[in-house]
């Protein structure tokens, strides 16, 4: 292992150490909350996901010069997020999936019913957290509208309607799968960038750099997630592969290739690591992130 993969791995767990702690702490919720619908929504959440966007957005933050502590709430914001919209994705009417993070999905753990209402719980949940507990003020209200946009119509809801609809309508040209993957997966990995810049306090040049490193990292994200789809393995990633050609999922592989989709990732990639190079010494964790999200087996 390369010392620059080992530095960022040590990073990450420095990074899980401190997210997932925070993570718990706010699902510390009274009695109104039934038992159920708590647990429900632990059990995905603390699944032992990678932690990826909340990292991100901490990373942002310290690159920004501001320190990492700071965003914890936007952070856990993300995460909360992101596991709903993995919970809403794995229902039988949408990837009818019986795994995610090495263990039955949420919908076969519980039911249908609570695992619906765990990914509502989670989605309204996060932005409590951000009105209640990130700060300035300002920026609270900012990271709000990073993460509504991000997940809502424009972004995360609306590439998972388009990518259901494009199982029946067979997509053809590749920006409009790549406006799929955008919206699906791009734009809320850049919004944990857009919000670590905000919270960090980041001029308008830096932001607009980590915006750009943000959607090139999230469509290489999914590309390499629909590679892994492929080649990788069920144990390590935790969840089903070789599922997306049998649900007639448009994806990279399906429509380039292997190689060509590998190669185009790459090129995101350089491009990432290009933006974030003006930033110099700070840019270090996000370079090597880059190159984390390329060669990545889980
Ligand atoms: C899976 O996301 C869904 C996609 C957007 C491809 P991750 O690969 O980040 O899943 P976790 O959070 O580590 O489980
Ligand atoms: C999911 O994409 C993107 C989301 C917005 C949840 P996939 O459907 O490919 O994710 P996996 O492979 O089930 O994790
Ligand atoms: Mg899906
Ligand atoms: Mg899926
Ligand atoms: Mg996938």
């Amino acid at each position: 292992m390369s010392s620059s993969s080992t530095d960022l791995e040590s990073t990450l767990i420095d990074l899980k150490k401190v997210i997932e702690p925070e993570l718990k702490r706010y699902l510390e919720l009274s009695a109104d909350c039934p038992d159920r619908l708590r647990d429900s929504m632990t059990y995905s959440l603390l699944a032992g996901g990678k932690l990826l966007r909340p990292a991100l957005v901490l990373i942002a933050c310290e690159a920004c010069g501001g320190s990492r502590e700071t965003a914890i709430p936007a952070a856990c914001a993300i995460e909360m997020v992101h596991t709903y919209s993995l919970i809403h994705d794995d229902l039988p009417a949408m990837d009818n999936d019986d795994l995610r993070r090495g263990r039955p999905t949420n919908h076969r753990q519980f039911d249908e019913a609570t695992a619906i209402l765990a990914g509502d719980g989670l989605l309204t949940y996060a932005f409590e957290v951000i009105s209640r507990h990130q700060k300035p003020e300002q920026a609270a209200l900012k990271c709000i509208l990073e993460l509504a946009y991000a997940a809502g119509p424009e972004g995360m809801v609306g590439g998972q309607m388009a990518d259901l609809q494009a199982e029946t309508e067979k997509i053809t040209k590749l920006e409009e799968l790549e406006q799929i993957h955008l919206r699906k997966t791009g734009r809320l990995l850049r919004s944990a960038l857009r919000m670590g810049a905000i919270v960090g306090g980041a001029d308008d040049l830096t932001l607009s750099a980590l915006s750009e490193y943000g959607y090139c990292l999230g469509l290489a994200f999914q590309i390499t997630d629909d590679l892994l789809d492929i080649t990788g393995n069920q144990a390590k990633m935790g969840k089903a592969v070789q599922k997306d050609q049998t649900h007639g999922k448009a994806t990279y592989p399906g429509l380039l290739g292997v190689e060509p989709s590998r190669n185009h990732a790459d090129q995101l990639i350089q491009r990432a690591r290009e933006l974030v190079s003006p930033l110099g010494e700070r840019s270090q964790s996000l370079e090597q992130l880059a190159s984390f999200v390329l060669n990545r087996d889980h």
